[in-house]
């Protein structure tokens, strides 16, 4: 049976998280929340280039977690290898800009109430890429002496 390589790739696998959690909608909302939440906090939403008109960023958070979910291909369709820690450096993340994602990344999945096995596995995973992408070290942290 013929399959067009097209279909493959951008069809959601029907056993994906993607899938399972609910699809577009769900992703949908949980980046709405997410966004819903980090405009409401001045320090941390300056960081983006865009400030708060945040509908391109949305779409790009929303596109990401989706295909990196299983579900279809478009982020990687429109913008190539995600790349996501290259694409971080222009910003300043810190572990305390770390925190302030994963906040408003808590908040937002309390607010659509998946399953716990699936809240669980994609808190599990925002964790590890929100560590995966600090860049700069943290106001708390000693710098070496310039003198060793
Ligand atoms: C650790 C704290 C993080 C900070 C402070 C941060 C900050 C930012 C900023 C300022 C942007 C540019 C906004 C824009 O797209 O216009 C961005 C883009 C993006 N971030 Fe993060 N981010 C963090 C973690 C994450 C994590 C954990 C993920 C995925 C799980 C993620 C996924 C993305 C994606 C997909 C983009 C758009 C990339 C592109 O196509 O240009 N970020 N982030």
């Amino acid at each position: 049976m013929a399959v067009s390589s097209v279909s493959l790739h951008t069809s959601p696998r029907p056993d994906s998280v993607y899938a399972a959690v609910g699809g577009h909608e769900t992703f949908a909302a949980l980046v709405d929340a997410f966004y819903a939440s980090a405009v409401e906090d001045a320090p941390f939403i300056a960081m983006y280039p865009e400030g708060t008109e945040i509908e391109g960023a949305k779409w790009r958070l929303c596109a990401f977690l989706e295909q990196y979910f299983g579900g279809p291909t478009t982020y990687s369709e429109q913008r190539g290898h995600p790349r996501l820690r290259m694409r971080h450096m222009p910003f300043a993340v810190t572990p305390e800009a770390r925190d302030r994602w994963l906040h408003h990344m808590r908040g937002a999945l309390d607010s659509i109430e998946l399953p716990p096995m699936y809240d669980e596995l994609m808190w599990d995973y925002f964790q590890r890429a929100a560590a995966a992408m600090i860049n700069q070290p943290g106001e708390g942290r000693p710098q070496p002496s310039p003198l060793i």
